[in-house]
């Protein structure tokens, strides 16, 4: 019946079609020191259950010494024909140990509990890659942010001029950004750190193994997966770092987004270092913002490797399925972006320079001192509502008249409001519009100090 035919397509081995087809190990052989990790730990619990004796355990490792010398130097490496990673490097041992002793190893796993733990340890490891590296970036916004205590910058909403703020202040909203990034990433570590080794296929093993003992061997501090199905078969780890990583990228895109404006004649907020950008091959003249473009543009190819990734899992019947094996490339991509991503923008960041004058000209226009009217006038007693109004008519009479608030005379303050003497003038200021906004998370330079100040705490116990 079946058997029979399944054995004689065995016999015939796979299609050349089928073979393209499954070949995982192109992109999975990163995996490889992971693997060779995950059979020490599997070798030690065979000891342990008395599958090994203590002089094959001793020869097993030495044996795993060696392959993993071999993957290391590129001596030994997989073949489309060896399917995967695991595959390849049981072949591996086998050459290395012979079939009397290297065909024990298999014992008890599955490359379903296998790949899933590997996968975790490898994910796990480039976490701290990415959370070093966003350390980095926000290191090199900090020093920014110190090196421009007292800069002042007009701050937007809609884009459109709305209140002064301290550039400082400013960069430093971004460092916040990426400071719950870093803790995202903390968190998923420490919900990642349970091991699936033992759970075999899907329903664990009658071997009498001890998958606490691999999950200590491996790291991984919670112990191993309470239940095997779920061990073998989830992906949330996979889903939450690409959504990790995925907002760091959108993140990353819209500081990007602010250099690129920055950047313009227009705005000619900030200049980039030669360094971190480049030239036109046909207009000598030009300087482009190219790391904040393809940090911009990477965060939507980190996009779609999160949506591709819940695509692939939605409505997948437990346990295993090989559609998983669709999960790896979306996340190694993410992983591959970021960290070469990563260390170009803070380069850019530390290496811009900010005009300041440009900044602080543009501070005030727009009448972005409306609001300072308004609360200036609360004050004095008037009504939110009426001083709202009031200052209102001051920027109606400026656009009139085609002059900021601060050069409105005297006469005209008096003929809006009776309120408006001329001691409003104090406020019309940026530095003392800044200066007024002191509560905690507000603009003003010594409130920015103890932002800065509270910001550096923390990264250095990161
Ligand atoms: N390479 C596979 C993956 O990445 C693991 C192997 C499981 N294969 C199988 N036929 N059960 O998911």
């Amino acid at each position: 019946g079946d058997v029979r035919l399944w054995g004689g397509r065995f016999a015939d081995g796979p299609s050349e079609a089928l073979e393209k087809l499954s070949a995982s190990v192109h992109f999975d052989w990163r995996l490889a020191p992971y693997d060779i990790a995950g059979s020490r730990a599997h070798a030690r619990v065979l000891r342990g259950a008395g599958l090994l004796t203590e002089d094959e355990l001793e020869r097993m490792l030495a044996g795993l010494d060696r392959l993993e010398a071999d993957v290391a130097s590129g001596a030994f490496t997989g073949t489309i024909a060896d399917e995967d990673v695991h595959s390849a490097l049981e072949r591996g041992l086998l050459e290395r140990l012979g079939p009397e002793l290297g065909g024990k190893l298999r014992a008890g796993r599955s490359r379903n509990d296998q790949v899933a733990t590997l996968f975790r340890m490898y994910l796990r490891d480039h976490a701290r890659i990415i959370g070093g590296l966003i350390a980095d970036l926000q290191g090199a916004l900090v020093g920014l942010a110190e090196a421009h205590p007292d800069v002042a910058m007009p701050g937007r909403t809609h884009l459109q001029h709305a209140q002064p703020v301290l550039f400082a202040h400013h960069v430093l909203a971004h460092v916040q950004a990426l400071s719950r990034d870093a803790e995202r990433l903390r968190q998923w570590d420490e919900r990642t750190a349970v091991s699936p080794y033992g759970s075999g296929a899907l329903a664990g093993s009658s071997l009498g193994l001890d998958p606490q003992a691999v999950a200590a061997d491996l790291g991984f501090e919670r112990g191993s997966s309470a239940n095997s199905i779920d061990g073998t078969a989830s992906r949330d780890f996979v889903a939450e770092f690409a959504f990790i990583t995925a907002m760091i990228g959108v993140d990353l895109s819209r500081i990007a987004e602010e250099v690129i404006i920055w950047n313009t004649k227009e705005f000619s907020f900030v200049t980039l270092h030669d360094a971190f950008s480049t030239g036109s091959s046909i207009m000598p003249q030009k300087k482009n913002p190219d790391i904040a473009e393809l940090a911009r543009g990477k965060s939507g190819r980190l996009i779609g490797n999160l949506t591709g990734l819940l695509a692939t899992l939605k409505a997948l019947p437990l346990a295993y399925n090989r559609d998983l094996q669709e999960d790896k490339e979306p996340v190694f991509d993410s992983c591959d972006q970021l960290e070469v991503l990563l260390p170009a923008f803070t380069g850019m960041m530390a290496t811009l320079t900010v005009n300041r004058e440009r900044m602080e000209e543009l501070a005030p226009a727009g009448f972005s001192l409306a609001t300072d009217i308004a609360e200036w006038l609360v004050k004095q007693g008037v009504p939110f509502r009426v001083a709202h109004e009031t200052a209102g008519e001051c920027v109606k009479e400026c656009e009139r008249a085609g002059i900021e608030l601060d050069q409105l005379s005297d006469e005209q303050f008096a003929k809006i409001s009776p309120h408006l003497t001329p001691e409003v003038r104090t406020v019309l200021n940026v530095h003392g519009a800044l200066a007024s906004r002191d509560g905690r998370g507000g603009t003003a330079p010594s409130a920015v100090a103890a932002q800065l100040a509270e910001v550096k705490a923390d990264l250095a116990v990161q």
